[in-house]
């Protein structure tokens, strides 16, 4: 039985101090023994976060992260930078950073690869436009996405990652997937997963939804078989995000 991970991911928004205050908030509403929960915060919050957050359930990652240790890379974060902090999780390749900041299915892997390297676990994320599934190709877009992010990955990390399956038609616009739609492609993920490395790696895998999640739809779509929890945006920021993780109470 895959344990279910819920994760926030507050995007560009909450300075330091309001970080704190938020985290002070909502610690009592995340406490959940039965889910992993992760804050995915900006990197100026990483450090007050993970501060925040001593002694609770919630595990803190960061949004973003680059493939080289260190250099001459202006602007950018290393994976030993995360760790020497204490951060255990790393989303990869959202769509806002695939759509403003260049990263390609490529960058994924090469970001992948480190974060393993690094023993950060990374939440990979991938989604098809509204056109791609009006093509009736989003099952070999996101074929694609994952073959390419999981090249050169080896069985044992594979197992321990996390993908995050994000329709980029859903994600902030309040038009969630319906659980039927969410599934097809996440069993679809766990199938690709199966054949690139084995059974026993695409069944150990956790594999998240995303896009518009809400306490309303959170409870119908993480009961799929194949949807091991969300990725949740706008509702990460709000008291809602303390009954998505407890749907199941
Ligand atoms: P949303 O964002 O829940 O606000 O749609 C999801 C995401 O971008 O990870």
């Amino acid at each position: 039985m895959r344990r279910k991970i819920i994760a926030g991911n507050w995007k560009m928004n909450k300075t330091p101090s309001e970080a704190v205050q938020l985290i002070e908030e909502l610690k009592p509403l995340v406490a959940n023994d039965d889910v992993d929960v992760v804050f995915c915060v900006p990197a100026v919050d990483l450090v007050p976060a993970i501060e925040a957050v001593k002694g609770t359930n919630i595990a803190i990652g960061a949004e973003n992260m680059y493939y080289q240790e260190s250099g001459a890379y202006t602007g950018e974060i290393s994976p030993n930078m995360l760790t020497d902090i204490g951060v255990k999780y790393v989303i990869i390749g959202h769509s806002d950073r695939r759509e403003y900041f260049a990263e390609t299915d490529e960058t994924v892997n090469k970001k992948v690869l480190k974060a393993f390297e690094h023993g950060i676990t990374p939440i990979i994320c991938c989604g098809e436009s509204l056109t791609q599934r009006e093509q009736g190709i989003t099952i070999d877009w996101i074929r694609q996405q994952i073959k390419i992010a999981f090249l050169n990955v080896t069985p044992a990390q594979a197992k321990e990652a996390v993908i995050a399956y994000e329709p980029i038609w859903a994600i902030g616009t309040g038009k969630v997937a319906t659980s039927e739609q969410a599934e097809e492609v996440c069993a679809a993920i766990r199938a690709c997963i199966a054949e690139i490395f084995d059974e026993a790696t695409a069944e150990a895998i956790r594999i998240q939804y995303g896009g518009s999640v809400s306490a309303s739809s959170a409870p119908e779509l993480f009961a799929m078989p194949n949807i091991d929890g969300g990725l949740v945006g706008g509702a990460s920021l709000k008291p809602d995000f303390g009954k998505i993780v407890n749907y199941n109470k």
